[in-house]
């Protein structure tokens, strides 16, 4: 969910369904305004997006006042309707809330409140919190924050809240344990989000609650920050945010995929800018330098990350092994954090997030540290919570990812983890130094080859027009190519809705073989180097079974280019650089297949960017 606050001089309206819009990532199943205009609170809420809130509300309610807040959600309790939208009243009707994240105990404490004679619209958690903070104001006769504070003592769970209270109109209380919240600071007047993109515009100074922190923000006072629990006083510290308006909106693109898909030349560049130094030799990377002989002790790499992260941890498995001589592990951090998991302070574990926010991923490091391992982050957004729980870590530098579909963070994601994977290789002696220097030569012709993969967008479209209608999809690829293989399903699933699957191209004889018939696309990853003649062979296998074959290949080629229906040309490269360069074209094909079907690019239905519940 993301949530957007302002308090101060101007019309709060347009800046919070602005900032709202700009949080649509975060979720959209259903979106919700308050507004204090002097004497009411006016709210108005929907299910769909905030286009649809923006419409409602304009009609339904006075849009007048300078504080308010709005939540755009992603449903967890209760399904996405327009009473389980938030905003939320109390009982009363003087305290509003929105709230990101998952109450856990709620029902018991509903139960309590039932007795108490509370009533309750919805069945969401966060309407219980509203009351239960109204409660504790009635019970302890206390001011708005001491009773958030209380409250947020009582429940179980994740958050980042912010209540008003019509009796005291001059201020908002937030508070946050688990999901992101940030405040900005201008001049006499305060923004609350999700993140910083909906008050960029208005002021680059700002604060981020740490968990279990809560702020009372009040206007022509500083910003009150205090821990949660112990009640103690903490100092705000103010950050200077260098993000621009620019970079998060979609520059003369028609989606944020496709423009994030071309970015990609340029964000690669971005992640290895400043580290790589091929006429030195050197990667210099602070996170690895200053905890070296972790690493170099480190009995296993444990990579734990979630969806397309957990593709460039599978892709890094490989770069590991081969170059590093590491052994590694890979694990969805969801399964990884329940099962009990044997780990060691011999052990590194690396996590893997583009929004470094995700549940799952966030708990598989908490319990790694707790065992004692090392914990390395590998994010994009920059100051994100695993970047900030984890010991230490690399930014990808991919800029602001907004379409759902992840693209440019994962080509950056294994940029990153080659760069250390290199590194280690340097550092226990597994590559020659010739071997080395060539390898980052190599490295550095990365962002001009994706410009010439991106070329074949044409072609693709053609392609893809030929496939758009299909069921079912398959998608094959061995070693480094693998995990694209299964990236590219994942992709098409994501945003065009058609069933697809990605496998080791050899396993398909031990059960996809039997799906194989006229109608099946197969697309295969068949680059020169990797496998190729065992990629070759399965190629046969699925055209003696009158599969369609679309084949990405290395520039020049014949034998495949031979017995496929389309191929796709992408240029030459060391074969544990492939996957930067054969996953172009896959993208680009979900992204074309997803708009001749006509489907939502950017907000896939029932997706979100970024998954603060588990
Ligand atoms: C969501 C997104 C995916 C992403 C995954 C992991 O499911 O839709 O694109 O790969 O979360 O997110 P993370 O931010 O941890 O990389």
């Amino acid at each position: 969910c993301g949530i957007v606050g302002y308090i101060g001089h101007r019309d709060a309206y347009p800046i919070i369904i602005k900032g709202l819009r700009r949080l649509e990532y975060r979720g959209y199943d259903s979106a919700g305004i308050a507004l204090f205009d002097g004497q009411d609170i006016n709210l108005s809420k929907t299910k769909g997006k905030v286009e649809d809130l923006n419409k409602k509300a304009e009609k339904e309610i006075s849009t007048s006042g300078s504080l308010g807040m709005g939540h755009t959600r992603w449903a967890t309790h209760g399904v996405p309707d327009d009473v389980n939208s938030h905003p939320h009243y109390s009982n009363s009707g003087e305290l509003v809330i929105i709230h990101n994240g998952i109450i856990e105990n709620y029902e018991s404490i509903k139960k309590e409140l039932i007795k108490r004679g509370y009533t309750f619209k919805s069945d969401t958690d966060t309407e219980v919190l509203v009351n239960l903070i109204e409660e504790v104001k009635k019970q302890e006769n206390v001011k708005l924050g001491k009773a958030v504070q209380i409250a947020l003592n009582e429940v179980v769970g994740a958050y980042a809240i912010a209540v008003f209270d019509k009796q005291k109109p001059d201020e908002i209380v937030v508070a946050k344990l688990g999901s992101p919240l940030a405040i900005g600071i201008g001049e006499n007047e305060y923004f609350i989000a999700s993140d910083a993109s909906p008050f960029i515009e208005y002021t680059n100074n700002a604060v981020y609650l740490e968990d279990e922190e809560m702020a009372i923000v009040r206007i022509g006072k500083e910003i009150k920050l205090r821990k949660i629990k112990d009640d103690a006083i903490a100092y705000p510290n103010i950050l200077e945010l260098k993000m621009n308006i620019e970079q998060i909106e979609k520059g003369g693109y028609d989606h944020f995929m496709l423009k994030e898909i071309y970015e990609q030349p340029r964000a690669i560049l971005d992640t290895y800018r400043g580290r790589l130094r091929a006429d030195q030799g050197i990667v210099k990377m602070a996170g690895i330098d200053e905890h070296l002989e972790k690493f170099m002790n480190a009995n296993r790499v444990i990579i734990v990350a979630c969806g397309t992260s957990w593709h460039a941890g599978l892709v890094a498995e490989y770069i590991f092994e081969d170059l590093a001589r590491i052994p590694v592990e890979v694990e969805y951090a969801s399964e990884f954090r329940y099962r009990n998991p044997v780990i060691t302070d011999k052990d590194v574990l690396i996590a893997i997030s583009q929004s470094g926010e995700t549940a799952d991923t966030l708990a598989a490091i908490k319990l790694a540290k707790d065992k004692g391992a090392f914990v390395f982050g590998v994010c994009n957004v920059v100051g994100s919570s695993i970047a900030r729980e984890t010991h230490a870590g690399a930014y990808t530098h991919a800029g602001p990812e907004i379409g759902v579909a992840s693209t440019k963070a994962f080509t950056t994601q294994i940029t990153v983890l080659t760069l250390i994977a290199l590194k280690l290789a340097k550092e226990k002696g597994e590559v020659s130094e010739s071997n080395f220097h060539q390898f980052l030569t190599e490295l550095e012709t990365i962002p001009s080859k994706v410009e010439k993969a991106l070329e074949s967008n044409p072609l693709v479209e053609i392609i893809s027009d030929v496939y758009k209608d299909s069921t079912n999809c398959l998608y094959l690829g061995r070693g480094y190519n693998f995990p694209v293989a299964l990236e590219g399903a994942l992709k098409l699933k994501e945003i065009s809705y058609i069933h697809a699957e990605g496998y080791p191209a050899a396993e398909m004889k031990h059960g996809p073989i039997a799906l194989i018939d006229d109608q099946m696309p197969v697309f295969v990853i068949a680059t020169k180097k990797g496998h190729y003649e065992k990629v070759v062979s399965n190629i046969q296998e699925i055209k003696s079974r009158k599969g369609k074959i679309i084949a990405i290949v290395t520039e020049g080629d014949e034998q495949v280019t031979e017995l496929a229906d389309h191929v796709i040309e992408v240029p030459e490269t060391y074969e544990s650089l492939t996957p930067l360069l054969t996953t172009i074209p896959l993208q680009l094909l979900s992204y074309h297949i997803a708009v001749m079907r006509g489907c939502n690019v950017d907000q896939p239905r029932n997706l979100a960017k970024s998954v603060t519940v588990e």
